[in-house]
């Protein structure tokens, strides 16, 4: 491990790092115990005051624009929040000049759209990420979406209140925090260098571990959120770990909600690019796609959402242990349903310019800035490695999950204010982020390779 001096461990960063822990509650805001949801006129939903005080990024953007209110000689290098710096891509952009054209004419104008997205991309998405696979979904079990944020977020409004939600700790916080604003209890699975990241299916108590989870039988059901490649630390589940995980959610009657928004960074060939490659997934998995990562559309909104008809939402109602609690019929109906009621789609544009991305020529100008990225990825891993830390990820993602000295908020302070290089601590994604900070690789690489030398001349 690289030494590394940390000249600001001062008690506000202490403070501040108490309050960023996402999945406690905040001991700054308030909490039910200090405001009933019978003040004032309008009340809230007292759920969200068991929220962290600020959503991990938009703290973070807070923490370094102050830094550079006092700092405006700063030259400050971000490798910390995960958005994306090359442009579009010529086929896309050809794309959006076509559909911007169109809009101008009335014979080709669009107005609202189909609520499920629009035909061409539908059928794109099914052709190119899953028949060329070998397989089988349907165009009417993909709903296009405004990006993965929303429905990895929203999809939680079709489940029971009781349900119990699975995460791995480290987590994405958006699943956390969806499930918290709704009031339900979270589970959380380490995944940590000594399992490898790869998060432990919790024991029913029928199934007679020592140490039975809280999972026991006691009707209520079960969701498990998994996302492959991991955000935030770039491991990843292989085929067969991968079916574990269905098999477990086959046999107690569990769903798993599978986001797959860093998939097409894959590189290993027994790394599965969706779970529906994994027999048994349709009938228990609803996977989640972005267009953000995989084509920078970060700005441009767009992903999908696979919802297959096979999913049934109550098969054991009677016995209380459906995730869905009593909500009868398909997920598929149900989804459609709420997307109908509450969405009005993304944007023929954004339409238009993510069925460009499934165009030979689109597929190749991806493939070019996939590339950048994972070479980026590459030169990172080499470089920290070199310099004495210890580097995970950044080999199918985008991501690295880097082990650093002392507190991850410390740290950030550190990288921060001496090398002016934003990172992002990995305890803001969970308790077993301790120790860790994500850098992501998707900077240009005259910057990524500055914040490398800088990192370097100081730890040295
Ligand atoms: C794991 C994961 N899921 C979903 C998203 C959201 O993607 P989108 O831009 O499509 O909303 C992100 C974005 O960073 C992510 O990391």
């Amino acid at each position: 491990m690289a030494n590394h001096t940390t000249p600001l461990h001062t008690r506000v960063a202490r403070e501040e790092r108490i309050d960023l822990m996402s999945i406690v509650p905040s001991d700054r805001g308030l909490t039910p115990k200090t405001r009933t949801d019978k003040q004032g006129g309008g009340s809230v939903n007292p759920n969200f005051l068991n929220l962290s005080g600020a959503y991990l990024f938009s703290e973070i953007a807070q923490k370094v624009k102050a830094y550079k209110a006092e700092n405006p000689e700063a030259d400050i290098i971000s490798l910390g929040i995960g958005d994306v710096t090359q442009p579009l891509c010529p086929a896309v952009i050809e794309a959006l000049h076509k559909a911007t054209d169109e809009m101008a004419v009335a014979a080709s104008f669009r107005g609202y759209g189909p609520e499920r997205g629009y035909d061409f991309l539908r059928e794109a998405i099914v052709t190119h990420d899953f028949r060329a696979r070998g397989i089988d979904i349907e165009a009417d079990e993909v709903f296009v979406s405004d990006g993965a944020k929303s429905d990895t977020g929203n999809f939680q409004e079709l489940l029971s209140k009781n349900v119990r939600i699975a995460v791995t700790d480290p987590v994405y916080p958006v699943y956390v925090d969806s499930n918290m604003m709704a009031g339900r209890e979270i589970v959380y699975l380490p995944c940590t260098v000594e399992n490898g990241f790869v998060p432990q299916a919790p024991l029913l108590s029928h199934q007679g571990g020592k140490n039975p989870s809280p999972l026991g039988e006691d009707g209520r059901g079960l969701v498990i959120y998994l996302c492959y490649p991991n955000n935030p630390t770039g491991t990843t589940l292989t085929r067969d770990q991968l079916k574990v995980w269905v098999d477990y959610a086959l046999q107690n009657n569990a769903l798993i909600f599978y986001d797959a928004a860093y998939e097409a960074y894959i590189q290993s060939e027994d790394v599965p690019h969706s779970i529906y490659e994994i027999p048994g997934a349709k009938q228990c998995a609803v996977e989640f796609h972005s267009y953000s990562k995989t084509a920078g559309f970060t700005g441009i909104r767009c992903g999908y959402t696979v919802v297959p008809k096979a999913l049934l939402a109550a098969p054991s109602v009677e016995k209380g242990s459906s995730p869905l609690g009593g909500i009868r019929g398909g997920l598929n109906a149900l989804w459609n349903r709420r997307q109908s009621t509450k969405f009005n789609g993304t944007s023929y544009l954004s339409q238009r310019a993510a069925e460009a991305i499934y165009t030979p020529e689109g597929k190749e100008q991806v493939k070019a800035t996939i590339t950048y990225y994972m070479e980026n990825a590459r030169l990172m891993r080499e470089a920290l490695t070199g310099m004495g830390f210890k580097v995970y990820g950044g080999v199918d993602a985008p991501y690295l999950w880097v082990g650093v000295e002392g507190s991850s908020w410390e740290f950030f302070d550190w990288m921060l204010r001496s090398a002016h290089v934003v990172c992002t601590p990995g305890v803001g994604f969970g308790s077993a982020g301790e120790g860790y900070v994500r850098l992501t690789a998707f900077g240009n690489r005259e910057q990524t390779l500055e914040a490398l030398r800088r990192v370097e001349s100081l730890v040295k």
